[in-house]
């Protein structure tokens, strides 16, 4: 039978994929894009090491296939920041020292980026466009809003530290 191709964008490029329709989004990345930034911890949807932003959204790499992309536009922490500037999120996150091995730092950096998304889409539709007059959320929203990223060395404290900021 013909194979389909499945087109995306990753990192605002296109990319393509028509091999293995049961290869994971994770191991497209990775393996076949050369994008090792996401990273493989548990591969079964547990650590959130392998956070990527599809759409907007951020899903586990690991748990979703690469013939589900066609059309969607995915960014990795490739395409967050670059070398000579770092994204406002990645910054926050050194100057709070979020993290110690850096392994989980990729998923958490995407899982926070969408995240920070999330709560401004929350905003607007609370029928409100001024960020500042809007609720802002506690820290243990927070805290539920990160909690699909595990961090085995336990930089939980630092990694709320760096978010807290672009949440007041
Ligand atoms: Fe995907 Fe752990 S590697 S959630």
């Amino acid at each position: 039978p013909d194979t389909i191709t499945t087109r995306m964008t990753v990192n605002g490029d296109d990319a393509a994929f028509d091999g293995d329709p049961r290869r994971s989004l994770l191991d497209f990345l990775r393996e076949d894009l050369g994008l090792k930034g996401s990273k493989k911890g548990c591969d079964h949807g547990q650590c959130g090491a392998c956070t990527v932003i599809v759409n907007g959204r951020r899903i586990n790499a690991c748990l979703s296939l690469a013939v589900m992309h066609d059309g969607d536009e995915i960014t990795t922490i490739e395409g967050i920041g670059t070398p000579d500037a770092l994204s406002p999120i990645q910054q926050a996150f050194v100057t709070h020292d979020g993290f110690q091995c850096g392994y989980c730092t990729p998923g958490q950096i995407c899982s926070a980026t969408a995240m920070l998304e999330e709560l401004k889409a929350n905003w607007s539709s609370a029928a409100t466009e001024d960020v500042a007059a809007a609720p802002q959320p506690s820290l243990e929203e927070l805290r539920e809003r990160m909690s699909g990223n595990l961090c085995r060395c336990g930089a939980y404290a630092n990694i709320i530290d760096a978010l807290k900021g672009f949440a007041q």
